[in-house]
């Protein structure tokens, strides 16, 4: 493919002030970021701007959501795209999965309502890595496609074509997150496949030629290198892995 790859590690609900320091010094002496590379890390809204003046700057910085509302007032516990650029976030990750399903009595996050998340950040000059999947009951069932195009259309509904440059998506199905169990890379082909020919379908063939779609889902050093080399993988969205060293070999692996 004639893109460039977008590794993001999703640090999730994990660190402390001394383990996202340690990461960070990690990272820091990874080695070069090559240059078909963009690497960003997915940090937890308190270490943001820690994890910034103290990470290398070739390093951009994610949220891992932000507020539906780019306005600041009383809406509490909230955090507002203005507030994450001012600490120094360039990207933040929108309707992952886990913010979909809901924690614990919250009823989790519509479509709708990160489509709104996705115009507010795109509007204020952020990236976005825009998550779907599907879960194992729906993949079995045949409907990984119908599932990944309900995530995706309110999305198409409010952005301009334009604003499809500011966002990747990460294709992250629901069974493969955590448990080790990855999609084949044929398997995430084809679903990479069919997600691009659907951007092709509703957005054109410009922006579907553009657009990096990422694999997520128990993606380590391991497994990556065959991964990305499909067609239509352009990247990684990881979450176990990026809190090990070995989160640097992802991208060192693309020299
Ligand atoms: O955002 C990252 C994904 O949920 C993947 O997580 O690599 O721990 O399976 P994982």
């Amino acid at each position: 493919a004639n893109r460039s790859y977008l590794i993001g590690g999703n640090w999730k609900c994990n660190t402390t002030t001394s383990s996202a320091l340690s990461l960070v010094s990690t990272l820091n002496s990874s080695g070069p970021i090559p240059t078909n590379c963009t690497v960003v890390v997915g940090v937890p809204y308190p270490y943001l701007s820690l994890v910034r003046s103290s990470l290398r700057s070739d390093i951009e910085l994610a949220a891992q959501d932000c507020a539906h509302s780019s306005k600041m007032g009383a809406f509490t516990g909230e955090v507002n795209v203005e507030q994450l650029k001012d600490v120094g976030c360039t990207w933040v990750i929108l309707g992952h999965s886990e913010r979909r399903t809901g924690f614990g009595g919250d009823a989790g996050e519509t479509s709708d309502l990160i489509a709104g998340k996705t115009l507010t950040a795109v509007g204020a000059g952020l990236k976005v890595m825009l998550c779907v999947g599907e879960t194992l009951e729906e993949r079995e069932s045949g409907k990984t496609l119908a599932v990944v195009k309900s995530q995706l259309d309110p999305v198409v509904k409010v952005l301009k074509a334009s604003d499809w440059g500011s966002v990747a998506i990460a294709y992250e199905p629901v069974w493969a997150i955590g448990t080790g169990k990855t999609a084949t890379p044929e398997m995430a082909q084809e679903t990479h496949a069919e997600i691009r020919s659907y951007i092709s379908t509703v957005l054109g063939s410009a922006v579907a030629a553009k657009i990096q779609i990422q694999y997520g889902g128990s993606m380590k050093a391991a497994n990556c290198k065959a991964l990305l080399a499909q067609p239509d993988i352009d990247g990684g969205l990881i979450g176990g892995a990026s809190l090990k060293p070995e989160f640097a070999d992802v991208f060192r692996g693309m020299m």
